[in-house]
């Protein structure tokens, strides 16, 4: 009997390929380059993200990176890394989060490394993402969440097809420590496969 799409671990293909880039779960052999983009897009990072409070260390990426590829290979979580694909460079950080396996429903994040930035890779990654997280991991409603202030985030949601469902005020407190208003952009299943982007 075939396997039910949200009962598969991994959840998320080993190898999926866009026509610039390669995406694939975060492994420890990716810790040198990450630390690298990290350090790289640190001001970004630092302005965007809640994580971004200090740079890590190799060592603590290196932990990082072991906990990501356990958590990938029980289905627990997926955290990915695009490569260029003629470079192999690291292009950027993404991932699908599962947040409700019953529902299921599962949330995009992402950043890109700075040197790669306003090239249109983002969004070609989460176009990717979310199409592995429909057809592959049976997800039936898929968010990506931003911070109101975040134009090209907010860009790259609207881009890859995700509808504005709700703003969520005074949601969180950004890395500034500013209260934060939070777009919720929200794609279904139903609205995918109806038009599935090229
Ligand atoms: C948010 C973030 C990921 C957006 O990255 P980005 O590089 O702007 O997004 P894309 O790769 O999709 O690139 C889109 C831009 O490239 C341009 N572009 C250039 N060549 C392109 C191509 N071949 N195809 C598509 N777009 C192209 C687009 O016009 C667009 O520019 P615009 O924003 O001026 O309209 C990035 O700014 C980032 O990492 N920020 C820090 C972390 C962060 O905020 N993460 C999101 C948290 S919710």
């Amino acid at each position: 009997m075939p396997v039910p799409l949200q009962e598969r671990i991994p959840y998320f293909p080993e190898h999926v390929e866009t026509p610039r880039l390669i995406l694939r779960p975060a492994t420890p052999e990716d810790c040198q380059e990450l630390n690298a983009a990290l350090h790289e897009t640190w001001p970004d990072l630092q302005t965007w993200m809640d994580w971004a409070d200090r740079l890590p260390s190799v060592a603590e990426t290196a932990l990082f990176l072991q906990r990501a590829a356990a958590a990938y290979h029980a289905g627990r979580d997926c955290m990915l890394v695009a490569c260029h694909r003629s470079t192999r460079e690291l292009v950027l950080c993404t991932g699908l989060h599962p947040r409700d396996r019953r529902v299921p429903k599962f949330e995009i994040g992402y950043w890109c490394r700075a040197r790669y930035q306003r090239q249109g890779y983002v969004t070609e990654a989460v176009q990717a993402v979310t199409r592995a997280g429909f057809e592959h991991a049976g997800a039936r409603r898929i968010e990506i969440r931003c911070d109101s202030r975040n134009v090209r985030s907010r860009r790259v949601a609207e881009q890859a097809g995700y509808h504005l469902e709700a703003i969520l005020r005074h949601d969180r407190r950004a890395p500034d420590g500013s209260l934060r208003d939070t777009l919720l952009f929200v794609l279904l299943s139903e609205e995918f496969f109806a038009r599935p982007p090229k």
